[in-house]
């Protein structure tokens, strides 16, 4: 039997775009109450909204920059005072989606910009220990809770140019195994999803705003939607609650390896 998510508050971070917006909507169609983070407040209230409309018992959204400590404090005390004091029961986290995240920059080390990767490393990988950290005192004990963390294929496999970016995902999947194993006995799952090429903000915001070198990463081939990725966060955190799903690497058909696109040339 699948857990119910209908009236289960679920935490989202990085929910203004992409897969973050994509599990906002999802998670919503569920019927799950949503508190949302990330540092775009016009596009959190529009995502905020489309959720609502499909049917999230309860959107709330809040600014949330992973990079910085106190914002991540201010933004887990905000979600806290509103799951206390909701009108109804469970009064305690039941997911959160560790999702804030992304590449800035394309440069091999030699040429390596450290405003990238300090970004990169301080967004993927800091600013997921952090949210977890002050989280994990919300989230109720065996009860089928879940963590679930992005990570991506970048933390399995190497490419030219991904120095910072491979070294933050590969980080991601270690933080996740040592969650894991310091949860277990407690009730909480701790899964890692890992998507492959996936068509959302991220290319434009690896290249800094640069249109048309972000649409010439899908050329020819047919990447991931947001939505697929979202359908398996709700999977994951459907399942009963002796089930963990462990990790789920999500790859395009078109996608066999970082090197390896099949891309049409008609
Ligand atoms: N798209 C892909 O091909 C792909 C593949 C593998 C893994 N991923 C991972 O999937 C996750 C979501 O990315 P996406 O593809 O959906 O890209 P996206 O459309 O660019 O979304 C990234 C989200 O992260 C938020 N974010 C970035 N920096 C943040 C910060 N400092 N504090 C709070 N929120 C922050 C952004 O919101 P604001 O800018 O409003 O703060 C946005 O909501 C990331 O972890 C990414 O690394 C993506």
């Amino acid at each position: 039997m699948s857990l119910l998510l209908a009236g289960r508050w679920v935490m989202i971070t990085g929910a203004s775009s992409g897969i973050g917006a994509a599990a906002a909507v999802a998670f919503g169609a569920k019927g799950a109450r949503l508190l949302l983070g990330a540092r775009r407040l016009d596009r959190l209230e529009q995502v905020a909204n489309r959720a609502r409309i499909t049917g999230a018992a309860e959107v709330q959204f809040h600014f949330l920059d992973v990079r910085n400590p106190e914002s991540v404090t201010e933004f887990v005390q905000w979600a806290g005072s509103i799951i206390r004091s909701a009108a109804s029961e469970p009064r305690n986290l039941h997911v959160l989606v560790n999702n804030a995240g992304g590449a800035h920059g394309l440069d091999p080390v030699a040429d390596g910009k450290d405003e990238d990767w300090e970004t990169m490393l301080q967004t993927n990988v800091l600013g997921v220990l952090r949210v977890t950290r002050a989280a994990l005192p919300l989230m109720p004990q065996h009860a089928g809770a879940t963590i679930i963390n992005i990570g991506s294929v970048a933390g399995h496999e190497a490419y030219e140019g991904g120095s910072a970016y491979c070294a933050a995902k590969a980080g991601v999947r270690k933080l996740t195994e040592v969650l894991r194993l310091e949860l277990c006995g407690t009730g909480i799952r701790v899964c890692i999803i890992e998507p492959g090429f996936t068509r959302t903000e991220f290319a434009l915001v690896r290249f800094k705003g640069d249109a048309e070198r972000a649409n010439k990463v899908y050329e020819g081939m047919t990447p991931l939607t947001a939505e697929d990725i979202a359908e398996a966060l709700v999977w994951a955190a459907e399942r009963p609650p002796h089930v963990n799903i462990d990790q789920m690497l999500i790859k395009p058909t078109d996608q066999a390896a970082m090197h390896k696109i099949y891309r049409r040339t008609t």
